[in-house]
């Protein structure tokens, strides 16, 4: 049997990065998926490629509107909603002095409160799956080793993924009654589109940006993608069942440090 056979989850973020990884293993595994995001063309491809198992909605997680549709859109597809993974997000990196009204909305809107919206959107949903099943139901983050540590220069970021990890502690408790289970996966940087966005202001040129992270990691390797995905899997499937409230850290061993 698949890990999540009979299992419909909710991604946000899903057509690229590490939401995209999320999509591809949890279809593997036999979940049916709704890939939620503001990006059609990259959406709708990912799921023609992946078939009738999966469907896209188009989603900006900062909408309410957008949230409660892409959750009744894919319990009317699927009939239920097991999973939902809170991935959506985006880059900021910049001197905290410096930044005006409309950056620090923008940061907050798109990495927290999104996240809030289309936690309460889906609750309904996910109580009522969590009540038929013994496994009970799933609500994952994706948040940031900025969610566990900080760094120079992305304040703003840090105070959202931060803000997630919170939400991941207070809602362990508050739905540990409905068997709802809340996790958090914290990545260090990994190779994907939002990468690409963040390594110009951290050297001279990419390549030493690179060099520079993986120096800094002490499994000595960057993570990819679907090091992320892995993580989500196990925490989404019945294997987890114990496993509420955690933020893990996805980063070879940097926090241990
Ligand atoms: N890549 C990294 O190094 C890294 C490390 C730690 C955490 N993260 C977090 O992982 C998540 C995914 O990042 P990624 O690296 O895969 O980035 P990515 O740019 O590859 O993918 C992000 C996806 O989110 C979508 N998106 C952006 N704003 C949205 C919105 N308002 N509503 C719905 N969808 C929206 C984009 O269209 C895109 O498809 C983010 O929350 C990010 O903060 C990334």
């Amino acid at each position: 049997m698949k890990r999540l056979e009979q299992r419909v989850a909710l991604v946000t973020g899903a057509a690229s990065g590490l939401g995209e990884a999320t999509v591809r293993r949890f279809h593997e595994e036999g979940a049916r998926v709704a890939v939620a995001d503001i990006n059609e063309a990259r959406g709708r491809a990912l799921v023609a490629e992946l078939g009738e198992a999966t469907f896209f909605v188009r989603c900006d997680h900062t909408s309410r509107a957008d949230c409660i549709n892409a959750v009744q859109e894919t319990v009317a597809r699927f009939g239920q909603l097991d999973i939902l993974h809170n991935n959506a997000g985006g880059p900021f990196a910049g001197a905290f002095e410096s930044a005006d009204d409309e950056t620090l909305e923008r940061v907050m809107n798109v990495n927290l409160m999104g996240v809030l919206k289309m936690t309460q959107a889906a609750l309904p949903a996910l109580r009522e799956s969590a009540a038929k099943k013994p496994g009970g139901a799933a609500i994952l983050f994706t948040s940031s080793l900025q969610g566990l540590k900080a760094r120079p220069n992305y304040s703003i970021y840090t105070v959202a993924k931060h803000g997630i990890v919170g939400l991941v502690k207070s809602l362990a408790l508050e739905l540990a009654q409905a068997n709802i289970r809340v996790n958090a996966v914290c990545p260090t940087v990994t190779e994907t589109p939002m990468l690409e966005k963040f390594l110009p202001g951290m050297a001279d040129n990419k390549e030493e940006a690179r060099a520079r992270f993986r120096a800094s990691i002490p499994l000595g390797r960057m993570p990819e993608p679907v090091d992320t995905a892995n993580a989500l899997l196990f925490l989404a499937s019945d294997e987890a069942r114990m496993i509420t409230g955690v933020a893990l850290a996805i980063d070879g061993g940097q926090c241990a440090g």
